[in-house]
């Protein structure tokens, strides 16, 4: 019997796709992927790939990303409810209302909204280049949407700029206590933390390390220290303990788990594949807005 694994790279050659996967989802996905990665490697890997079709396993914002970016892909989601609670937590009606109070805007969206709230936004981040990219722009009022903890984040590094903030938040993140964290370090006393920045602030100030999920895994795998705290979801554990089998990883509670990110599996893998079901859509007049500020991520984060 051919196993799923075989069925889904023979699939890959007739169809002439790639795979692409975020390190949340589950570990048979990210081994089979060809290529693993956080939002912003994978938004920017997407549009260099030579295939014709891109297989994204994640949630249904980074495929809609890879569609906006390269229109003429066909962008294949294996399940299209995999779907990010946060990137609906933005109103555009609030947007145009900050928008008038302000002259001197820029409305930052990270990258885990809908195609609609980037078409409404300035620039799109990750939050691998969010510092740098509202660093660098000239506009001194940012209204950072959807998330209020990335916000905060970048916000407390920026005390030149002044933030109008969303109430967005990412339930997996947030389900990640101080109380939770300090029992963890009570416990294991060498181990560094590490925190990604959608975790509320009285976590972020426990942090030996603040970035994104590649920032965690680079600092992690380039540290001198044995153990760490992890405190984000818990998929990045495979690609971890993949690059460092002699560390100790821990996470710090049982809810660190995006249910979404975890609907991907390699059934529903082959079964895009091989009936191209799933494909993301996007109507060309939000796509070309929402574009805009996908792109100008791109060139600012380089
Ligand atoms: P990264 O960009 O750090 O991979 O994060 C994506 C995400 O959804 C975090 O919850
Ligand atoms: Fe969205 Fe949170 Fe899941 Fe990331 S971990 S995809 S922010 S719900």
């Amino acid at each position: 019997m051919v196993s799923l694994t075989d069925k889904i790279n023979a699939l890959k050659k007739e169809k002439d796709a790639v795979i692409l996967a975020h390190y949340y989802v589950n570990d048979e996905v990210q081994e089979i992927a060809d290529f693993v990665g956080d939002s912003y490697a994978l938004a920017k890997i997407a549009t260099t790939v030579p295939q014709k079709t891109i297989l994204f396993c994640g949630v249904y914002f980074m495929g809609e990303s890879a569609k906006i970016l390269s229109p003429e892909k066909m962008v294949l989601m294996p399940d299209v409810y995999a779907d990010c609670p946060m990137a609906h937590m933005a109103d555009m009606e609030k947007i145009q209302e900050v928008r008038k109070v302000y002259d001197d805007l820029a409305v930052v969206c990270y990258v885990n909204s809908t195609a609609e709230t980037k078409a409404y936004s300035d620039v799109c981040v990750t939050s691998s280049n969010a510092l740098k990219i509202v660093r660098n722009l000239p506009q001194k009022n940012i209204y950072f949407i959807p998330d209020e903890n990335l916000g905060r984040y970048v916000a407390s590094q920026l005390p030149e700029k002044n933030f109008i903030f969303n109430d967005g938040f990412c339930h997996v993140h947030t389900s990640i206590t101080r109380e939770n964290v300090e029992k963890a370090k009570e416990i294991f006393q060498q181990a560094k933390v590490l925190v990604h920045p959608e975790c509320k602030m009285d976590v972020l100030e426990l942090a030996d390390y603040i970035g994104s999920t590649a920032g965690i895994i680079e600092y992690a795998t380039a540290s001198d220290a044995r153990e760490f705290i992890i405190c984000t979801e818990m998929g990045i554990l495979y690609e971890l303990r993949k690059r460092n089998p002699d560390k100790k990883f821990y996470s710090v509670g049982h809810r660190q788990f995006c249910p979404n990110m975890k609907k991907i599996t390699l059934e529903k893998m082959a079964d895009a594949l091989e009936n191209c079901s799933g494909q993301v859509e996007v109507v060309e007049s939000i796509r070309e807005k929402a574009n805009v500020a996908l792109a100008r991520m791109l060139e600012l984060a380089e």
